[in-house]
């Protein structure tokens, strides 16, 4: 059969890591896809150029023109590892519009566009391999899509941004600040290009958005994710959280529930027990609740070059495979028929119930702990557990801290105002959303 012949828009950290993989395990691959896979083209920066020439010498043709690799008429696959919605989405529009099938890594470019460019891509009977954008190296794509397909399933939640995971455990593990750790992950290459997407949880929240869709069979709906990210995070209420015996991380979470889907990205208490609690630097993992088979949990490298490369090229392969048939018979994108998805909404967060961490500082007199008490009550908020400090020597507040049972977003953002309209306490309530996980 002849090679499959692959065109990459991009040759940096993924790029590169997607070429070495396809060179030096090029027979392994063939075996598997049932043709060879040869890139033929790649795009890159004109800065670029001379780096890259020393490391692919002349097996390769280079452009500065990423359109040119789109039209070459040596290409049958289109690799999208630039990043960015523009000019990534014009590119993967006109390899659609000519017929080629694509594989991209860009999650930002799906969850935004995506909608758009999965029905172009099924009206031209078009193959989009995005395995790469979530996770990085953990087939989520595939199990969810694929090995789930008997589930209904009910909740989805991950640790999705390496950059982020790597910095809170290390502040938890060598107590390190966020900015120290912050720069190590972007001397690691795992930080996005602008790193306040991994920090403010919008990176994780592009891949909620399309873990979502897969899970529900609902559109791709990223304008209506919350997002708050970690850099308001203090030591000091990751050493409270232990504490209690919980640990803090930037959660994804996607739940069915009666009134519509949650969609949320947040830093988060977990059960310091749960497995998931305990994955700590760049890795990732994702939690999948489903009927049928229980709980299912996922683990891997969410970042980095040859993880990252591996699901671009374990994509480039089913395409290989899947290349000649029709598209009613190929696995559908987003995993349910493109007819088939429903549209029901996707809450606020004001309409979420989970339970929570607040962490106030009061006045260590008679009284206090009631009036916090009388308004969370007044509110049907219910208390698991309260912390309060020693006060310390001279000092005339402590650290208050209380664990909810679940409860109504709603309802707490006003007991959280009443709370702090109190003389007694300084300073804004600290809010921490926690999950079981059970
Ligand atoms: N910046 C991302 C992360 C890279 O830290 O997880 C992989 O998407």
């Amino acid at each position: 059969m002849t090679p499959m012949r692959v065109g990459l828009l991009g040759l940096g950290v993924v790029g590169g890591g997607t070429y070495d993989i396809l060179k030096r395990n090029s027979q392994e691959i063939a075996r598997r896809a049932g043709r060879e896979i040869v890139v033929t083209c790649a795009a890159v920066r004109e800065k670029d150029v001379a780096q890259v020439s020393k490391k692919v010498g002349q097996s390769i043709t280079l452009y500065t023109n990423p359109l040119q690799v789109v039209e070459s008429p040596d290409v049958d696959i289109v690799i999208e590892v630039m990043g960015g919605t523009q000019p990534a989405k014009d590119l993967v529009l006109k390899a659609i519009s000519l017929g080629k099938h694509v594989v991209t890594a860009n999650k930002a470019l799906l969850a935004i566009h995506g909608n758009e460019i999965f029905k172009a891509a099924h009206e031209k009977g078009v193959m989009i391999g995005f395995e790469a954008a979530v996770a990085g190296g953990i087939p989520i794509i595939k199990s969810l899509r694929e090995g789930l397909s008997a589930n209904r399933i009910q909740w989805v939640a991950g640790i999705i941004n390496g950059t982020s995971n790597f910095i809170l455990s290390n502040m938890r593990e060598r107590g390190i600040s966020f900015s120290e750790a912050l720069k190590e992950a972007q001397a690691l290459g795992y930080a996005e290009a602008d790193p306040t997407f991994d920090v403010e949880g919008i990176d994780a929240a592009h891949k909620l958005t399309l873990l979502s869709a897969i899970a529900f069979g609902i559109p791709i709906q990223f304008d209506k994710a919350y997002t708050e990210g970690i850099a308001q995070l203090t030591a000091k209420d990751i050493t409270y959280a232990e504490e209690f015996g919980y640990r803090i991380k930037l959660l994804g979470i996607t739940k069915r529930t009666e009134q519509g889907f949650e969609l949320r990205v947040h830093p988060t208490l977990i059960p310091e027990k749960r497995l998931i609690a305990n994955v700590e630097g760049v890795m990732n993992a994702i939690l999948v609740s489903a009927d049928a088979v229980g709980s299912t949990l996922y683990y891997g490298p969410g970042a980095g070059a040859e993880p990252t490369g591996s699901a671009v090229v374990a994509d480039l392969v089913d395409v290989a495979r899947m290349a000649d048939a029709a598209p009613h018979q190929r696995v559908p994108y987003l995993a349910f028929q493109v007819d088939r998805l429903t549209d029901d909404p996707v809450l606020t967060i004001d309409q979420v119930h989970t339970s929570y961490y607040l962490r106030m500082s009061a006045l260590d007199r008679p009284g206090v702990l009631a009036d916090i008490t009388r308004i969370l009550a007044a509110l049907n908020i219910s208390i698991e557990a309260m912390l309060q400090r020693e006060p310390t020597e001279g000092e005339e507040r402590v650290d208050v801290i209380i664990l909810t049972h679940r409860a109504l977003e709603k309802d707490v953002n006003q007991a959280i105002s009443q709370i702090e309209q109190l003389d007694t306490i300084s300073g804004p309530v600290v809010r921490i959303r926690l999950e079981t996980l059970a």
